[in-house]
């Protein structure tokens, strides 16, 4: 009975913490609220406050990663990044490093960590070209000293010409001329950098290339919709709303196309 109370409470703590996590992270506002906006002639320092602001924020980046603190992580803990970016690739400089770990985060894997960082300049975060400079500066800031400016460039650079144009909301809503199909919007919503479909590996949550067989559709509409009603063994509430909340899923989905998220699990048998 203790132990079953332990874990409850621990259930309650985590989904509070989480709870708290996606209340930092905006959800329906539009961005950028007026101090934000980013002028080529901000100075470094400038530039660091704003990228810290868009790592808790917009970019998400908070829901995964961690800043300064100690113990085992499932990501990458940020904290000191500022001094080993340098020195993580051979001839690659800070900046180059972090940009890519930014816009082609699965060219360097760290050590010890799985891919499942999605590339933040895409669908759904967006992150222009002048937001990730914000960022690089405030990862620099974390343990190092930032030398980027807003007019550094970098391998990446102008990758993502349409958001840079312009104030990208938070999440981009699903626009109507996009069409994708089941398999589409499991990548689009990030699915797949939690949910593997063609193995049976658990990644952050269980795989679910058996799913067709061990639930019902009605269950896996329940664990899209409503994801901490009901765990699956072993595995952390809070986590999964916590990042679709981040990239407005819930706000944004169409019913059409959850039901196409739905047949897709649902197709996965195990073969
Ligand atoms: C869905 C979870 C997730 C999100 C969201 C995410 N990351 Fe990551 N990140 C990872 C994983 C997993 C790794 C380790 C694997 C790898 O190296 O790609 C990683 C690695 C990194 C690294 C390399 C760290 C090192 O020690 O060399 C940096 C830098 C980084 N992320 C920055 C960011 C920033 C900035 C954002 C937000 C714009 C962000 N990440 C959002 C999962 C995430
Ligand atoms: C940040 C990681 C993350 C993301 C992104 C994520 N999930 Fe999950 N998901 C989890 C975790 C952890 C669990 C296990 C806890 C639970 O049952 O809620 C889970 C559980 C599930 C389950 C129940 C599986 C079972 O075996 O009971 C389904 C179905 C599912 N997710 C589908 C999705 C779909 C569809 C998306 C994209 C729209 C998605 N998930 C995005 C982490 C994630």
């Amino acid at each position: 009975m203790r132990h079953v109370i332990g874990i409850f409470v621990f259930t309650i703590l985590t989904t509070m913490f989480y709870y708290y996590v996606g209340q930092m992270v905006p959800q329906k506002e539009t961005y950028p609220p007026e101090e934000l906006t980013i002028s080529k002639d901000l100075t470094t320092d400038q530039m660091v406050e704003i990228g810290e602001q868009i790592v808790g924020g917009k970019g998400t980046c908070l829901t995964c990663h961690t800043i300064g603190e100690s113990g085992a992580h499932r990501f990458p803990d940020l904290g000191g990044i500022g001094n080993t970016a340098a020195s993580r690739v051979q001839g690659q400089s800070a900046v180059e490093y972090l940009a890519e770990s930014i816009y082609d985060p699965n060219a360097y894997i760290v050590d010890g960590y799985v891919a499942g960082m999605p590339a933040m300049h895409r669908a759904p975060t967006n992150l222009n070209d002048d937001e990730i400079l914000t960022i690089i500066a405030y990862l620099q800031s974390l343990g190092g000293t930032p030398d980027v400016t807003m007019s550094s460039s970098h391998s990446f650079t102008g990758q993502n010409p349409a958001a840079a144009a312009g104030a990208a909301p938070v999440a981009a809503a699903p626009s109507m001329s996009e069409n994708l199909d089941g398999a589409g919007l499991y990548e689009k919503y990030l699915c797949n950098t939690c949910h593997s479909v063609d193995t049976d590996a658990p990644l952050i949550g269980p795989s679910l290339y058996d799913a067709g067989n061990r639930m019902s559709t009605a269950d896996i509409y329940e664990s899209i919709v409503d994801p901490d009603a009901k765990l699956a063994d072993g595995y952390p509430g809070g986590v999964m709303i916590a990042t679709l909340n981040g990239m407005n899923f819930y706000d944004s989905v169409s019913p059409k196309d959850l039901k196409k998220l739905v047949d897709y699990i649902a197709s996965k048998k195990g073969n």
